[in-house]
């Protein structure tokens, strides 16, 4: 076996062997991946050259109870001799997929103890669209098969999921859009798309759905699908209104609500689940990420036993993954979810997600930054030219600080004219100054 030791090898065979997705992909042939990495642990990684990084971003704002968990590896090794693989299908399923449904059924919202797990957030994502529409169907509603988004929303990269992920540079010579799935105007107070200011509007953005509704008749459109908090585009947060608005709207249309928690889920905003914030629940919620802090694949939908029962009829529903409901991945989301009780991580994620929010904020008196908005540790701010007028930088100044905040030891993520930061939700409060300590150095050293 080949074994690799210098450190240019990793990037020459990385170039030569490699297809990334997210970068230009001139730049990669010529140059390779900036950063490559060979361990990790808790909430620091390391790269090729030994250069120690924090992982402010926690992998993509998923490695909640840290990198390398030694119980997560021991719950993998276990259940992989005992049965490392079961179907979830024709008839077949483990003991420790039913094992982990009981668990997770205890920290889901009320009503949501029903599962369907999957590998990823986009399989998630099709998965509910799937049992919208497949719900409809069995009920008699034939048609009634169209899926709303949001511009600006993020619901993964599949060939259906892209198209409800309402974000245009995803999106790209990719063939035509699917005609089922339509996108509304976003929820972006600071940049309102109606040009209004919160709170002296009348939440047009949620009105957006009633009126998209009504033109495709309500006999047609099969579900609504949401982040509760823009994650990809940049952590933006809803008006605390717009979510009960949201739900009384779709109850009132019999229109299914999905709510996409992919990012959001399992204590990242300082709840179990987001949706918790505003006293709403969906029908049906899509998670991963922080379920298993990404140490496996893991994705799944809850959703309600009306749902079920509206499912019910001689046929199959026509849905699989070999690799669904993997027993392994789901011995080690059960174990996942132990960690986040024992070591009450999403009170943790709260309290550390308040102090970062006010540290954060403190940064408005750079006249660069704009917005600061999070929930527990899933937070972001906005680099604008101006703050009165809230023009955006031209030439992607967020990646030139988001690198600087990299010189400094810290990995965050630039999107939109955004920084975003999601740690690992085991940060302590040393590890949050030190965090605070990189972006605010290299905010206070910040050219445009
Ligand atoms: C809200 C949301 N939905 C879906 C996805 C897609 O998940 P995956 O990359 O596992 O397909 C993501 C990924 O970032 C996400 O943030």
């Amino acid at each position: 076996m080949h074994e690799f030791k210098l450190t240019k090898e990793w990037t020459e065979e990385d170039k030569l062997h490699m297809l990334h997705g997210g970068v230009a992909l001139d730049d990669f042939a010529e140059n390779g991946t900036p950063l490559i990495l060979d361990s990790a642990y808790g909430i620091r990684v390391k790269d090729i050259h030994g250069r120690e990084y924090i992982d402010a971003l926690g992998g993509a704002i998923c490695t909640s109870c840290g990198y390398s968990r030694k119980e997560l590896a021991e719950a993998a090794k276990e259940q992989m001799m005992k049965l490392s693989y079961a179907e979830s299908w024709s008839g077949i399923t483990s003991t420790a997929a039913i094992d982990y449904a009981h668990a997770l059924s205890e920290f889901t919202p009320q009503g949501l103890g029903r599962f369907f797990f999957v590998n990823s957030g986009a399989e998630a994502n099709e998965t509910a669209y799937k049992i919208a529409r497949y719900y409809w169907a069995t009920k008699g509603f034939k048609e009634k098969n169209k899926i709303i988004s949001r511009n600006l929303g993020y619901h993964g990269l599949n060939m259906v999921s892209r198209w409800a992920t309402g974000i245009p540079r995803f999106q790209g010579k990719l063939g035509v859009p699917d005609p089922d799935i339509v996108n509304i105007a976003e929820c972006y107070c600071y940049r309102c798309p109606f040009g209004k200011d919160y709170p002296g509007c009348n939440l047009e953005c949620a009105d957006a759905l009633a009126q998209a509704i009504e033109k495709q008749g309500k006999d047609r459109v099969a579900a609504f699908v949401a982040e509760p908090i823009y994650g990809v585009s940049g952590t933006i947060c809803p008006p605390p209104e717009y979510f009960p608005k949201i739900k009384e709207l779709c109850d009132k249309y019999e229109v299914l609500f999905i709510l996409d928690e992919v990012m959001t889920g399992f204590g990242r905003t300082g709840k179990n689940f987001a949706c918790e914030h505003w006293n709403v629940t969906p029908d049906m919620l899509c998670m991963s990420k922080g379920m298993i802090s990404s140490a496996l694949p893991i994705a799944g939908v809850a959703f309600t036993e009306d749902i079920f029962q509206g499912m019910l009829c001689s046929d199959s529903f026509p849905h699989l993954h070999t690799c669904g409901a993997h027993p392994v991945s789901c011995a080690v989301a059960k174990r996942n979810l132990e960690i986040i009780l024992e070591e009450n991580l999403v009170e943790n994620s709260a309290v550390m997600g308040k102090y970062m929010l006010d540290e954060l904020t403190k940064l408005q008196e750079y006249p660069f930054i704009g917005q600061v908005q999070g929930m527990g540790l899933f937070l972001g701010f906005e680099m604008v030219q101006d703050q009165k007028t809230r023009e955006p930088f031209k030439n992607k100044e967020e990646k030139k600080l988001a690198k600087a905040i990299l010189e400094n030891g810290v990995i965050v993520r630039p999107g939109g004219s955004r920084i975003q930061i999601g740690p690992p939700l085991i940060v302590t409060k040393d590890d949050v100054d030190v965090i605070l300590a990189a972006i605010k150095k290299a905010v206070a050293n910040f050219k445009a």
